[in-house]
């Protein structure tokens, strides 16, 4: 087929998606991206986990929350007895988003318009998955996934259902707790963070 074909044609597969999201220029953040960086884990996965969007790492290396972030959301899924390679994991934003300072590029939010033109990948990610859980790490990723924006603080924890048996959790972004300074602070958001996963391990059962 023509590469015309593989750009319109509905991907059947989370693999034909992710060669169709290199492609993307739904919003302007592919111009300055190294990559897209797409969803990854078995098809078959029954939970779907949701960050933000690429950090510098990822953006480099082309995968998701291998960086910083994902070192530290490694080791509360495994506290939380959550195994990642069970989850497909992905971002509600696939380019990633920064401010070039001198040599270092500063990691900037995705805006409302940002999410929402990704959603379209997130969307057919979701199709082509069909996770009976979503998971939402921070507040863009929960605007990804209701379409939009809701604090936090105010969903999560509480598993709610989204309907078609698909049940949806919100917790923090691990770079929420990267960013406490006071260890008492650190040391709440991390049994909180843990508490929530713990509920996805329960979930899994
Ligand atoms: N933060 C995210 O939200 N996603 C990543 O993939 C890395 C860092």
């Amino acid at each position: 087929p023509s590469p015309a074909v593989g750009l319109f044609a509905e991907a059947t597969s989370l693999s034909a998606l992710a060669e169709q999201e290199a492609g993307c220029t739904r919003c302007p953040l592919y111009k300055n991206a190294t990559q897209v960086v797409p969803g990854e884990g078995p098809p078959r996965a029954r939970v779907l986990l949701i960050g933000e969007q690429p950090g510098d790492v990822e953006d480099v290396s082309g995968r998701p929350f291998v960086g910083p972030s994902g070192k530290l959301l490694d080791i509360a899924l495994e506290r939380a007895g959550v195994a990642r390679d069970k989850c497909f994991v992905t971002n509600a934003v696939k380019h990633f988003k920064f401010e070039p300072r001198g040599k270092r590029r500063l990691h900037k939010k995705p805006d409302a318009g940002e999410i929402d033109a990704c959603r379209w990948w997130l969307d057919r990610e979701r199709a082509l998955l069909r996770p009976g859980l979503v998971v939402a790490l921070g507040a863009t990723a929960i605007r990804g996934v209701l379409g939009r924006s809701e604090a936090v603080s105010r969903l999560r924890g509480d598993i709610i259902d989204l309907g078609d048996g698909v049940q949806f959790l919100a917790t923090v972004h691990p770079s929420s707790l990267l960013r406490l300074k006071d260890e008492s602070d650190k040391r709440q958001a991390w049994r909180g963070f843990l508490a929530d996963l713990r509920k996805v391990a329960r979930w899994i059962e």
